[in-house]
């Protein structure tokens, strides 16, 4: 979300430089969304990783869909959303064109929408895992209450949440108890927070935690305490 136009607006080499340096490191998990870039960040990171031979099923592609947004390439007048059967396979079929592959690990439905028609979106789901184009399904920013709705349908597999030192919500909403109950594995985004970017009260609280951490685990010498 942060490499491509939007955010840093890397170019492809750097992109790959990125790509390897993860993978150097065992990161072998990307997360992606169709809309990134204004549709643009899908393909430059299938175009770095296409240089960097690295198989397939070593890594893990995760892909979202569901939000239409407004901008160049995009005739919208509005962002909103749209879960049909149609936008969701078009959308993957863009995303694995864009990404040079014939499979998404994952594909999450990245935000929900109040008019979401499950009979649409797990017909969709069953036309992408026929077409072996998806492996598994999931959610993002869904509460427990949206989540069964879908999985009651369609076993899902985890819900992207945004969760971190600076945005608890999800400890206290119920969104991380179902995940437990469900013995699913919740997948967190902007696990920053605002740590490195607000200067409050809150993060000089953490920091006070984080100092004699930094100490336990030999972390002295990074800038960020
Ligand atoms: N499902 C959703 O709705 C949703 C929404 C948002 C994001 N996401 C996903 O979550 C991913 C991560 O989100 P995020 O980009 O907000 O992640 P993040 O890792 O929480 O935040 C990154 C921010 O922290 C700063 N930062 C990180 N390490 C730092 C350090 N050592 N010193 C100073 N600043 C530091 C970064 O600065 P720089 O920019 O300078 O590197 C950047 O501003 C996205 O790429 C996207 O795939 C999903």
């Amino acid at each position: 979300m942060r490499w491509g136009k939007g955010g840093a607006n890397l170019p492809v080499n750097e992109v790959r430089n990125l790509i390897s340096a993860a993978l150097e490191e065992g990161i072998t998990s990307f997360d992606l969304a169709d809309i990134y870039g204004g549709y643009t960040t899908e393909k430059l990171f299938g175009d770095a990783l296409s240089g960097i031979g690295i198989e397939r099923n070593k890594l893990q592609l995760i892909s979202k869909c569901g939000i239409e947004k407004p901008c160049e390439s995009r005739p919208y007048k509005v962002k909103a959303y749209n879960y049909s059967k149609q936008h969701i396979i078009q959308s993957v079929e863009q995303s694995l064109e864009n990404l040079q592959t014939d499979y998404l690990d994952v594909l999450l439905l990245h935000r929900p929408s109040p008019l979401m028609d499950r009979r649409e979106i797990t017909a969709a789901f069953d036309v992408l895992k026929q077409r072996n184009m998806v492996k598994a399904f999931g959610v993002s920013n869904f509460t427990p209450s949206q989540f069964k709705l879908i999985d009651l349908e369609y076993p899902l597999m985890t819900n992207q949440i945004e969760v971190s030192l600076t945005h608890t919500n999800a400890f206290y909403d119920g969104t991380l108890d179902q995940m437990i109950v469900e013995s699913l594995r919740p997948m967190a985004w902007s696990v920053m927070g605002s740590y490195f970017s607000a200067e409050n009260e809150q993060n000089k609280r953490i920091r006070k935690v984080l100092r004699p951490l930094c100490e336990k685990y030999d972390q002295k010498k990074t800038s960020c305490f």
